[in-house]
């Protein structure tokens, strides 16, 4: 087809340029896993001044003769928000050297709250492979396009393939400091009437861990499958107990479900909420689940937001049978599970707390 005017070859060479820059964002993560697996952070950082080129190049475990493809890499990971450059003069000649960016603090080996496991976990070759085959999974009746790359669930992959469990692990205990360090110091009320909690779908037992440690009077329970609690052993006010959320919640004052709902689809939330409530003591009994999830929110997030949102959103499409959800999409579930009321608390980034009362 010929082009009929200039309007038409801007139009098309704008469509080009969107649709090229849609087709390699992935070398934005892939770039980035490439320098944490490097430790390219954890050098710079350890460095301590403004490092040159040929000093990155030195101290990295590579062959040497690669310094001008560090070099595109380290401009990518610049433009990208990762790295800075900074002048260094030595009287004769100014030449540059990287630093980190604000945000690459948390890209650290050593640093507490880093969220190194959870990049390294989400962009391995097991959920990677997961989305070759999406279009295939809109064909056949498959549960996710996770189950036609690998023939067997999420779940099951993780309890047989002790690498995978590993690596997801480590990556849900990394978010779990992260939120539950600024949970317990910003919005801590919630446990204070308190006696006992019951973290469902706990993981390693994070989340319950610093609970226990911040509310010593809390008796609290990490509860998660066998091949993920195993093994691992409680301390003073906190324990673990293995078994399966669909069949039956070990009794406290309160449960919490922090990104267990997203992973699955409504008619599964409501049975797992049903069970939590069979869990839980009645409203007058200050009986409560707490949830730590994502609520949809599209206009008032800002686009950036809103786009990681719709990642998570299609994420879970692809790896569990779950969604992210409105107010709206939640009250439903809540409703259809027999709870009376909810309170949602939007403290936790794109993430909120909801509160909801039987
Ligand atoms: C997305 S992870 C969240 C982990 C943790 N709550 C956190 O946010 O750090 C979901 C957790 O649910 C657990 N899980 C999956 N199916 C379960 C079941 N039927 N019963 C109990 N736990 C289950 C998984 O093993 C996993 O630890």
């Amino acid at each position: 087809m010929a082009l009929q005017n200039e309007e038409q070859s801007t139009n098309l060479l704008h469509a080009q340029a969107h649709i090229w820059n849609n087709i390699f964002s992935y070398i934005n993560s892939m770039s980035l896993k490439c320098a944490i697996e490097l430790q390219i952070p954890d050098i710079i950082n350890r460095h301590g001044a403004p490092m040159l080129l040929s000093e990155l190049v030195e101290a990295l475990p590579i062959n040497k003769e690669r310094t001008n493809y560090v070099y595109r890499l380290m401009r990518i990971l610049i433009h990208s928000g990762f790295f800075m450059k900074q002048s260094i003069s030595n009287g004769e000649e100014e030449r540059e050297g990287y630093l980190l960016a604000p945000v690459s603090r948390f890209l650290l080996k050593q640093e507490p709250l880093s969220l190194r496991p959870f990049l390294l976990s989400m962009l391995d070759p097991v959920l990677m492979e997961s989305w070759q085959p999406m279009s295939k999974w809109f064909q056949n009746d498959d549960v996710n396009s996770f189950y036609t790359a690998h023939g067997r669930t999420f779940w099951d992959f993780a309890g047989q393939d002790s690498r995978h469990n590993q690596l997801f692990n480590e990556a849900m205990a990394s978010d779990a400091r992260l939120v539950t360090n600024i949970m317990l110091r910003d919005f801590g009320d919630a446990f204070t009437n308190l006696n006992s909690i019951v973290d469902v779908g706990g993981g390693t037992g994070t989340v319950s861990k610093l609970i226990a440690e911040a509310f010593p009077h809390i008796s609290c329970i990490c509860f998660d499958l066998q091949h993920v609690v195993n093994g691992l052993e409680g301390s003073n006010n906190f324990s673990y107990v293995c078994g399966d959320m669909f069949e039956a919640i070990p009794k406290a004052d309160a449960v919490l479900l922090k990104w267990i709902l997203h992973d699955w689809n409504d008619e599964d939330c409501i049975k797992i909420l049903k069970r939590c409530k069979e869990a839980i003591p009645s409203n007058e009994y200050g009986g409560k689940l707490i949830i730590i999830d994502m609520v949809l929110k599209n206009d008032e997030v800002g686009e950036k937001s809103l786009e990681t949102q719709l990642f998570f959103d299609v994420l879970m499409m692809v790896d569990q049978t779950g969604r992210e959800r409105t107010e709206k999409e939640w009250a439903k579930l809540f409703l259809d599970a027999g709870f009376s009321d909810y309170k949602i608390i939007p403290c936790l980034g794109l993430r909120s707390m909801i509160e909801v009362y039987p």
